[in-house]
């Protein structure tokens, strides 16, 4: 992306999930999202994350953009002369009146914009989500019922994103991407941290089951989710699995970045897995999967539809994004991955169909 607005270089990514687990606790639409074993769907003992439910909203991302609204209004309050915020204190009238006056921006293609609009509106604050002509129209009537004011921008998600760089730039209203570049990285940072409640809310569920995956299938878009997880992962998990980072065929930002040790763009045809379809990396993410990834592997759109087709009948509702990490699954053994009828693969089911 084109307007670097901080200063800072590529970060060291340090994320706390106490941090947005704290402020979460305080959220009344927040609790653990399921860890769900489907049968049926292959040899081995799956696991499967399912976020379709997370706080209302439809999918993981809700952890990411909520939070950051948080983050940024606290920050703000302590830049402002008081002290440090606690959960309870968001919801009070001065905080809220203060809220009141921060607007949140950011271009979306589904889930991102809804995470944002959701976090203004539980803070008080105000969002403004910009929208390529491609996103459907019941979208946008979605995040006006969440209190956003919803701007038509452009034909591609890149217009809508160069739109919201340009609003923030010529307003006081702050810019939330959920990706990062050259000089923006403050809010990816904090919307990844949201992430890595994820990969701590199924490591306290394995401390007590013991039953520790064996495979952990991440897909990537521009990377933050599974950054985050596969960070967090290698952390603090006591029992260590293969990571898989999963992307379509059509979008392998990340892999190519890893093949060229550096952030890579990509050209490609656009793909059926819409979030996944990224052409573009998040540097942190580049810069935490190059150190922490074991592999990163591929999926057709076709292989995508499949596996929501296997879903559908083992009783899970998906998308070809929400089933990419199953889709690798799928093809194990064609991508040379050794998993027999003992391995515990872990996969995400990221988000619930419109
Ligand atoms: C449902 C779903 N799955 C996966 C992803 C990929 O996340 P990221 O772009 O952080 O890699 C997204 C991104 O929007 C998403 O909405």
């Amino acid at each position: 992306m084109p307007v670097p607005s901080d200063s800072s270089p590529v970060p060291e990514f340090t994320p706390d999930p106490s941090r947005p687990l704290k402020l979460l606790a305080a959220c009344p639409a927040y609790s653990e999202t399921p860890l769900r074993q489907p049968e049926n769907l292959g040899p081995w003992n799956l696991l499967g994350k399912d976020e379709s439910t997370r706080m209302g909203l439809g999918s993981f991302k809700a952890l990411g953009g909520v939070y950051a609204v948080a983050a940024m209004i606290a920050s703000a309050w302590k830049q402002e002369g008081h002290g440090e915020l606690n959960a309870e204190a968001y919801l009070e009238e001065p905080v809220r009146d203060f809220a009141g006056a921060m607007t949140f921006v950011c271009a979306s293609a589904g889930n991102h914009g809804m995470a944002i609009a959701a976090g203004a509106q539980i803070f008080g604050a105000r969002a403004r989500v910009h929208l390529a002509a491609s996103v459907p129209e019941y979208f946008a009537r979605r995040l006006q019922q969440t209190g956003a004011d919803v701007v038509r921008s452009g034909d591609t998600y890149e217009d809508s994103m160069t739109a919201a760089l340009a609003d923030a730039g010529a307003s006081d209203a702050i810019l939330l991407a959920d990706s990062s570049w050259p000089g923006y990285t403050r809010a990816p940072s904090l919307i990844m941290e949201g992430y890595s409640v994820i990969a701590e809310e199924l490591r306290r569920r394995f401390e007590l089951t013991h039953s520790w995956p064996t495979h952990v299938f991440l897909q990537a878009g521009v990377g933050g989710l599974a950054a985050a997880t596969a960070y967090m992962i290698r952390l603090n998990w006591a029992v260590q699995p293969e990571i898989i980072i999963v992307e379509p065929e059509a979008a392998p930002c990340l892999l190519q970045s890893q093949l060229a040790g550096k952030p890579v763009t990509v050209a490609g045809p656009v793909s059926v897995m819409g979030r996944l379809d990224c052409k573009q990396p998040s540097i942190i993410a580049v810069e935490v999967l190059n150190k922490v990834a074991d592999r990163y592997v591929t999926i057709s759109d076709a292989e995508a539809e499949d596996a929501v087709a296997i879903a559908f009948n083992a009783g899970i509702r998906s998308t070809p994004s929400a089933v990419a990490g199953l889709a690798a699954l799928l093809k194990a053994e064609e991508l040379g991955l050794e998993l027999n009828g003992t391995a515990r693969p872990l996969v995400i089911f990221t988000e619930a169909p419109a």
